[in-house]
């Protein structure tokens, strides 16, 4: 590698961990030893889904996909002047709802990244998954917003409307992608309520247990 790559490469790292020390090391949700650590520690497992036994985030985030995607077709769909004003109006209704419910994903999102060590390849994923949602969320609000004032007569959704929803769309997918790569590629939040159940039966079965 040369010596202008191997600059761009460290930029691009420092970039990276500067936004996760700012994260983690403000200790946000993170916990440890004071009340307020420890009352932060319970917040995060709270978000993860203990009291439910059952990860929220992976929940959660359908809805926005399955919301914010209906809404681009229904514009598409306007576009060509099938659904009217009716489904102008049911696109507004469903870009909403995805924002409301992205105010839980993104918490419950960040309270899963926090639990990945330093140093591993998803923690970087995790970033890039962040800034790509959290730009579609500011594209979706953004939409939201421009169409309060022309609910009640329009049939047809204006262009530029949507190629918002499109623009939101893409980012959606792309950072949907990364998720599952967390998931599937490099199993982050798999088993995570379990883990602990298994390692009590193998303790008690006298197992050699590696360390936590
Ligand atoms: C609009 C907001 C968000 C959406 C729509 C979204 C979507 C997704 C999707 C589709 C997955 C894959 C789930 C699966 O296949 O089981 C995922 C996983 C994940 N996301 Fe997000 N996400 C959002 C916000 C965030 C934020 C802000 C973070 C913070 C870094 C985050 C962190 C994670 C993590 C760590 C995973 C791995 C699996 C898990 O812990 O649930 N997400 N997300």
């Amino acid at each position: 590698m040369d010596k202008w790559s191997a600059f761009r490469l460290s930029y691009k790292q420092r970039g990276r961990n500067k936004l996760a020390h700012l994260i983690q090391e403000k200790n946000f949700l993170a916990g440890g030893g004071s009340k307020i650590q420890k009352e932060e520690g319970e917040m995060k497992e709270f978000l993860q889904g203990k009291w439910f036994k059952h990860p929220l985030h992976p929940m959660l985030v359908h809805l926005p996909t399955a919301l914010w995607t209906a809404a681009f077709v229904f514009d598409l769909l306007t576009q060509f002047g099938i659904g009217g004003n009716p489904l102008v109006r049911t696109s507004f209704y469903a870009i909403g709802l995805g924002l409301l419910v992205t105010l839980l994903a993104i918490p419950t999102g960040l309270a899963d990244w926090l639990d990945i060590k330093p140093g591993k390849p998803a923690r970087n994923l995790g970033l890039y998954h962040l800034a790509l949602n959290a730009t579609a969320t500011v594209v979706w609000a953004t939409n939201f917003f421009l169409r309060l004032g022309a609910l009640e007569d329009s049939a047809v959704r204006p262009t530029p409307f949507v190629w918002l929803s499109a623009l939101g769309t893409i980012l959606l997918f792309v950072a949907g992608y990364l998720g599952g790569r967390m998931v599937y590629a490099y199993g982050i939040s798999v088993a995570r309520h379990s883990k602990e159940k298994w390692r009590r039966i193998a303790q008690e079965g006298g197992a050699n247990l590696p360390p936590r």
